[in-house]
């Protein structure tokens, strides 16, 4: 099963790739962990994606598609993946496309996480993530057992640098330039399910999985 997770900053994108990975078992790739991994460790990747990050900005596709196809084509991903926050532009679709073309596959499922704009900005001030293990909880509705520590790896938790409200924004706007035409992309493909992402957690979930069966 291979799936793409669409839908804005801050949609649950990666609180919902991180259930369907447990359950399907399947890899839970993200583009902006893969990202956030690279700075934390100083690479020459982690210091040019970080300038465009920290604005809001999108990194450039030629940063981007080698290093998702290159991920895609290891041998876990086999039997499928989810892609989470990749594509992200219609130039990356196509990438995409071409790349699982010459593999002989295509991708079964792309899921858009829908929710307001509104509602974002609230998500995203009270979004905590670990700087030590990725782990990502909310102040209100997915707090850690003891305020602000890392259930998983005990490190204290920070608001990412591109969660600060006028970074918010920026991304929202650049969601809705570059990132949501994917959906008509996706659509004419036969591929696209919209998701109500304003549900609680498990709500979102049931609905997932019961476009995904057991
Ligand atoms: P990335 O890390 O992918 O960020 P994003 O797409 O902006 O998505 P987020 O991680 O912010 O949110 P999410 O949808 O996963 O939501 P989450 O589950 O955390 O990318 C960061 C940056 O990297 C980009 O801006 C760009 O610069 C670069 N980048 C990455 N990929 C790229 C690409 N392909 N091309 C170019 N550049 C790229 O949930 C958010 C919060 O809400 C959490 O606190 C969570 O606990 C809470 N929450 C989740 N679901 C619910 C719910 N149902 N109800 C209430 N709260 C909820």
């Amino acid at each position: 099963m291979k799936i793409i997770m669409l839908g804005a900053p801050g949609a649950g994108k990666g609180t919902q790739a991180i259930r369907i990975s447990e359950k399907y078992g399947l890899p839970h790739i993200s583009t902006g962990d893969i990202f956030r991994h690279n700075i934390k460790n100083g690479t020459e990747l982690g210091k040019k994606a970080r300038s465009y990050m920290d604005q809001g900005l999108l990194v450039p596709d030629e940063l981007t598609c080698d290093l998702v196809v290159d991920r895609i084509s290891r041998e876990d991903c086999a039997d499928g993946y989810i892609l989470d926050g990749f594509p992200r532009t219609i130039p990356q679709a196509k990438a995409l496309t071409e790349a699982l073309e010459k593999m002989g596959t295509q991708i079964d499922y792309a899921i858009d996480v829908d929710v307001p704009d509104e509602d974002i900005v609230s998500r995203m001030s009270g979004r905590r993530a670990c700087p030590g293990c990725g782990a990502t909880y909310h102040i209100q509705f997915a707090p850690p057992v003891k305020e602000n520590v890392c259930d998983v790896c005990g490190e204290a938790l920070i608001v990412r640098e591109d969660d600060k409200p006028e970074t918010v924004q920026k991304r929202l706007d650049v969601y809705h330039a570059q990132t949501q035409p994917l959906i008509d992309y996706y659509k004419e493909k036969g591929v696209m399910f919209a998701i109500d992402g304003t549900k609680k957690m498990d709500e979102v979930f049931e609905d997932i999985t019961a476009i995904l069966g057991d």
